[in-house]
């Protein structure tokens, strides 16, 4: 078979481009998706047809020179992928791939009021650390107190940072990645609160399982929010165990899952029914972002969340991952 009629069957629109960012190729949904030609196409540079111009030639650049997958670019109504080309072992260009984005503009929208709110909650801010800096001038003061007022502004700004970050999901960079580390260091991170509340944490790992594509940090930053809940249903029971397990999903296949299983308060159909919507808490200092937040982030690996809960008994959230990515990349490359 060769590769035009391949990439000619795909479903997406595909280009190649060169080194320099020029199509050599594009099949024909490409041709569909700009409205021109090949042959109009052909020489042109990319970037051309697009809105961020001068971000994709930073992606195509990555992506030749420094041999970088890159996944889910987005760019206005699209999101681009970008592979780097091999021929007989040669970077020859790069791969493009066009993926139009969902019609919900949802994730924009929660972007841009995170993005409002960590503005107003920054003015009051650096009011306080800059009050604070004067305060630590004078001559007589309380030093410890100082120090506290400052760090924990500082605290509050690295929080927004990564809040408005985590909302970014742009861009996201895939790598074999063993997922039962990803677990094993994120129990590590709540060690000692794990220990302080007197919760066990029990394993079912199964080990052959193989490393899969994933961005390491997104998904850290996943499995925390789903084990906090976890961890934060368990306050008031008596038996207070996590179940953690991992395997590959019988349904659907070429898939693995993590399972994080509390014995904790457990919800009834109404809270499940919100439990993955924003700003849904039941919790007094609850924000309501965890589960929307590991939603979107295991969403964007290609995966999908689920969850069973019932009411005084416990929860379980099932967070199902591709081995391979849609594009074919995958565990045994
Ligand atoms: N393991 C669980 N057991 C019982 N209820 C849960 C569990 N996980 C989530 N919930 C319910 O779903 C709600 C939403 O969870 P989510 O993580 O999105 O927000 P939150 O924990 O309230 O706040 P935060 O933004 O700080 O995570 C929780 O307030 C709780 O009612
Ligand atoms: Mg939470």
């Amino acid at each position: 078979m060769k590769v035009e009629d391949l990439l000619f069957s795909l479903p997406l629109p595909v280009a190649i481009t060169d080194g320099e960012g020029r199509i050599t190729y594009t099949n024909q949904k490409f041709e569909f998706l700009l409205n021109k030609s090949f042959k109009y196409l052909k020489g042109k540079k990319l970037s051309e047809f697009f809105k961020n111009r001068e971000k994709i030639e930073e992606q195509l650049k990555k992506s030749y020179t420094d041999l970088l997958e890159i996944f889910g670019f987005r760019d206005n109504n699209y999101y681009l992928s970008f592979s780097p080309l091999y021929v007989a072992s040669k970077v020859e260009g790069v791969i493009v791939i066009v993926q139009p984005a969902e019609d919900n503009p949802f994730d924009e929208d929660i972007l841009l009021l995170l993005k409002g709110l960590s503005h107003e909650i920054r003015n009051p801010l650096s009011g306080i650390k800059g009050a604070a800096k004067l305060f630590s001038q004078l001559k007589e003061y309380d030093e410890e107190l100082v120090t506290v007022l400052l760090e924990e502004t500082e605290r509050i700004e690295r929080l927004l940072d990564n809040v408005t970050k985590s909302f970014d999901f742009s861009l996201l960079n895939f790598e074999k990645t063993n997922i039962h580390r990803i677990l094993q260091s994120v129990v590590k991170l709540f060690e000692s609160e794990i220990r302080e509340k007197g919760i066990s944490i029990v394993y079912d790992f199964d080990p052959s399982l193989p490393e899969i594509p994933l961005d390491s940090d997104r998904m850290t930053q996943a499995i925390m929010n789903i084990l906090r809940n976890a961890m934060e249903a368990l306050s008031d029971s008596r038996e207070k165990v996590i179940k953690i397990e991992t395997g590959y999903a019988i349904q659907p296949s070429g898939f693995i899952f993590v399972r994080i299983k509390d014995s904790g308060a457990g919800m009834d159909e109404e809270e499940l029914k919100k439990f993955l919507l924003p700003f849904f808490s039941t919790k007094e200092k609850g924000m309501g972002l965890g589960t929307f937040i590991a939603a979107e982030i295991v969403k964007r690996h290609g995966g999908e969340l689920k969850v069973k809960s019932r009411k005084g008994y416990g929860t379980e959230v099932t967070v199902l991952l591709p081995m391979k990515r849609s594009d074919g990349k995958g565990s045994d490359s």
